[in-house]
């Protein structure tokens, strides 16, 4: 039995973002998006979701009294600026509404101010393509920053460019749907001048803001080891991918892909106060395909989960942009085997409560300055093309009724939190019942660069 590991310093909580459970918003490009028939594995539109817009007061309650301490957000574009330039202020006062019960809770608000989701109209302005995204993506950062200042410190600007870039605009598994390299350049371009701007304009409005992006990252590694081949391809996709969107965002480093930044971005310059690492899997890398290692543990999704790549990739960013480290995200697809059917006779979850364990005690184990850890997610959302099939919460969430039942992973993640770290009881009574599915065989995980909804 492994002795008791203390997590105390690291602040934990949940991730999640507007358009995946607030429902009801019509205005845009997912819902859009998820309109077209095929788009959607299941159908579904974003529409119903959890219902959080109408449900936020006993979302919030919920996750008070299982004692979470932090919860990322978003905040969506699209209900604040229905229109170009005019701003609802009745949505943001929904918003202000919920932070300020988040906060008489104790729990530090984390605020996503771009999160996949576009309004239909910056949409159909040609979005982060064009270079005039900049200034009107700015324009929403300014006002939404200059209203809730006084109850929110903490921001993430953009989640996960990269996938936003190569899931949009490479594998057209969400709008507009393309498949353009000189896209994506442009797009990861337009949004790493955004992100470098925001970041300076929001602390112009409040000099104590923590700002940072959240970072998709994953370990590329080689299918074959020694295959030289395998390690060139392991070596680009992690390069293309990953590491020069870092560089951009966090330091103004432009690689030449991405164009020569504009005369106010200065190389060198420091353009965050965290490191915000979303982190869920490992990919092994072919020639152009990605893989996934035989045998391996993975999720529902087939994702190798691979605990120790949490460490690594936090160890290359710190190494090259040393700061505070701030999980922003990571979590699986567990189903258990209730699914939407009768709760008292299936299991609500297989895995989730290890992955837990084996990647906070990874943490808990690392000398690298973690300073808080976002499980994706809160309550089962909806999950942009792959609709309401996946299941990542640690609250399970009855579509049709919209009833909430804590899984053992809240319980679990709540004792955690009480105790200060995870005791040999705990790992006893949530993890001892619990085993990962392993990978089949020869991995066939889909596209080059694939973010976790292609795989
Ligand atoms: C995204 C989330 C998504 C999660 C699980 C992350 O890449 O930021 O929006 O739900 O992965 O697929």
């Amino acid at each position: 039995m492994a002795p008791f590991t203390p997590l105390d310093g690291l602040l934990i909580g949940t991730a999640t973002a507007a358009v995946q459970i607030e429902g009801g918003d019509r205005n845009n490009n997912w819902y859009d998006w998820s309109s077209v028939p095929g788009n959607i594995r299941d159908g579904s539109t974003p529409v119903r979701s959890t219902d959080h817009w109408n449900r936020w007061r006993e979302d919030t309650e919920l996750m008070a009294s299982l004692g979470l301490q932090t919860y990322r957000m978003g905040i969506e574009w699209s209900r604040i600026e229905p229109r170009p330039g005019e701003f609802d202020a009745t949505a943001l006062a929904r918003y202000r509404e919920e932070i300020e019960l988040l906060r008489s809770h104790g729990i530090v608000p984390l605020v996503t101010l771009h999160h996949f989701t576009n309004p239909s109209w910056f949409q159909g302005l040609g979005e982060w393509t064009v270079p005039a995204s900049v200034d009107i993506w700015l324009r929403f950062v300014r006002h939404v920053v200059a209203e809730l200042r006084d109850v929110v410190t903490d921001w993430v600007t953009i989640n996960e460019p990269n996938v936003y870039a190569v899931q949009t605009h490479l594998f057209g598994d969400g709008p507009p749907g393309t498949s353009s390299w000189p896209a994506v350049r442009k797009v990861l371009r337009h949004m790493a001048i955004a992100h470098c701007r925001a970041y300076r304009l929001i602390h112009d409005l409040q000099p104590n803001a923590q700002v940072g992006f959240a970072h998709h990252m994953r370990v590329f590694d080689p299918w074959k080891p020694n295959n030289p081949i395998h390690q060139a391809s392991a070596r680009v996709n992690s390069l293309l991918f990953q590491d020069a969107v870092a560089d951009a965002f966090l330091a103004g480093r432009f690689h030449r892909l991405l164009g020569r930044p504009p005369a106010d971005i200065a190389a060198g310059r420091r353009y965050y106060d965290y490191l915000g690492i979303n982190y869920y899997t490992r990919t092994a890398s072919k020639r152009m395909a990605d893989a996934t290692f035989p045998g391996s543990p993975v999720n529902d999704l087939g994702w190798e989960i691979y605990p120790e790549g949490l460490l690594r990739c936090a160890r290359r960013l710190h190494d090259r942009y040393p700061g505070p480290i701030w999980v922003t995200e990571n979590g699986t697809a567990d189903n258990g085997t209730a699914d939407n059917g009768d709760l008292t006779t299936g299991q609500l979850e297989r895995f989730r409560c290890r992955f837990v364990n084996d990647h906070l005690t990874t943490i808990a184990t690392s000398s690298l300055p973690f300073e808080r850890y976002y499980h994706w997610c809160f309550v089962d959302n909806w999950e942009w093309k792959e609709g309401e099939v996946p299941r990542f919460g640690i609250v399970h969430n009855d579509y049709a009724t919209q009833i909430r039942t804590v899984k053992p992973s809240g319980r679990f993640l709540a004792r955690i939190i009480a105790e200060g770290g995870i005791s040999d009881a705990a790992r006893e009574e949530f993890i001892e019942p619990q085993e990962y599915p392993s990978s089949p065989g020869e991995g066939a995980a889909g596209k080059p660069h694939s973010a976790p909804h292609d795989r």
